[in-house]
């Protein structure tokens, strides 16, 4: 249980934010296929990624936690061994779908589990490619969800042309990892493009991916030449309670330092700034084809807007955020093309209308796929329920912090992407 007090004078200085979490996983991962031993810097040490580190060491790979420093010793491209234990993903989507991904491939069994919440979630989009390629797995519910096993297909995979459903890295992710064993290339088709930190950072170990616009060809690799050093920039999703903060509330002027701005993440600065913020992006630079910049925040008033298609995936782990500032702006808000938030680490939809409303009560409304926010109603303190999601509990912290205050029902849960949340705030 924590309480949160409404902050009086705004917020003012600097804050520094984890590493990216999706490039995070990545890292290591990648690094566990790459021929020398890599240094990543800036690594989060959040519960999920700390799920795929525990995942990879099960699977041979040697990994050295050294302070803020992870040494990840590469086996190159054909080396993972068949773990003897179980894989548990714990609650990270990213960590067991990516791993079906890399397992999908290899000459050997492995079962995966997870906790509550991942057990529920929906595996068929990841089984259904891989499977065209030739990979055998089999999951509970009709292959539907954990856990799940990857039997030893005994043969190559086949390089497929795929037309994604959804719009969704992790399953694009999946895909591309068969693609670097099959026999031939395989093209994958997005409905709209989702990030692309596996395209990106599989270039710089020297794979062969071509990206045009929705599509992503990928040619089988005979190798990986990793770098010596990976440089993980700051976490977009988690400055994202800071930019909300920020701009709702009033005589506020905060620097963020070292923000991820890939393109495919910066949704929540493109659409902040259409309602009103006042965003700055300072000092960019560059590395592993990944861009970061530090972001000047100014209070701003703000006003509703619509929006949906293309932009989701773009914004996509910043909704529940997104919607508080939504609550503060003058006029309505509307979000379409958001059913995907029904199958994350809670159905964000519903608890968003379910534990917002508490706070500014007749606010929020949802249909199947998308959220409405009726701006500027009045606030109250509330006690509220996380439903066990980091997001909603960060995203519920600075609702209350910014309305009138807020107890929530357990906090731990902002391990899984932003350990030390409530130091900072
Ligand atoms: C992620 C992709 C997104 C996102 C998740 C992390 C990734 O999921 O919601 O938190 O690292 O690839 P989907 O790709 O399934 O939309």
């Amino acid at each position: 249980m924590k309480k949160i007090l409404p902050i009086q004078n705004g917020l003012r200085g600097e804050i520094k934010i984890p590493g990216d979490k999706s490039i995070s996983h990545r890292a290591i991962m990648i690094s566990s296929l790459g021929n020398s031993e890599v240094e990543i810097e800036n690594f989060l040490l959040g519960a999920d990624c700390l799920s795929t580190i525990d995942c990879m060491k099960k699977l041979g790979v040697e990994i050295k936690i050294d302070g803020e420093k992870i040494f990840v010793k590469g086996r190159g491209l054909f080396g993972l061994c068949e773990p003897t234990e179980i894989l548990d993903a714990g609650n990270s989507g990213t960590t067991l779908r990516l791993l079906l991904g890399l397992t999908a491939p290899q000459n050997f069994f492995v079962t995966f589990t997870g906790d509550k919440s991942l057990t529920q979630r929906p595996m068929a989009r990841v089984i259904k490619p891989l499977t065209e390629m030739g990979a055998k797995i089999f999951g509970r519910n009709e292959n539907k969800n954990l856990p799940i096993s990857v039997l030893n297909s005994g043969k190559k995979l086949r390089g497929i042309f795929y037309q994604m459903p959804v719009a969704s890295a992790q399953v694009k992710s999946a895909i591309i990892f068969s693609a670097l064993f099959a026999d031939s290339s395989t093209k994958i088709i997005e409905p709209y493009p989702s990030r692309n930190h596996t395209e990106k950072m599989l270039k710089s170990f020297g794979a062969k991916i071509e990206t045009s616009g929705n599509e992503i060809k990928i040619f089988p690799a005979e190798n990986l030449i990793a770098p010596k050093k990976i440089i993980v920039p700051g976490d977009i999703s988690s400055a994202a309670y800071w930019i909300v903060l920020a701009t709702i509330l009033k005589n506020s002027e905060v620097i963020i330092k070292n923000v991820g701005i890939n393109e495919t993440r910066t949704g929540i600065l493109d659409i902040l700034k259409k309602m009103g913020a006042k965003i700055e992006i300072l000092n960019q630079r560059e590395s592993g084809g990944e861009i970061s910049a530090d972001l000047k925040i100014i209070s701003s008033k703000l006003h509703g807007t619509k929006f949906g298609g293309e932009m989701i995936p773009r914004l996509i782990d910043e909704i529940p955020a997104l919607t508080v500032a939504a609550a503060f702006a003058e006029g309505e808000t509307v979000i379409h093309d958001v059913g995907e938030l029904r199958v994350k680490e809670t159905d964000r939809l519903a608890a968003i209308v379910e534990e917002f409303n508490k706070i500014s009560p007749q606010s929020f409304d949802s249909t199947e796929d998308s959220l409405i926010i009726r701006g500027g109603r009045e606030k109250f303190f509330a006690e509220c329920k996380t439903h066990a999601d980091h997001r909603m509990a960060m995203s519920l912290s600075i609702f209350g912090a910014a309305a009138n205050g807020v107890e929530i029902d357990d906090e731990s849960c902002v391990k899984i992407s932003y350990p030390d949340f409530f130091d900072i705030f």
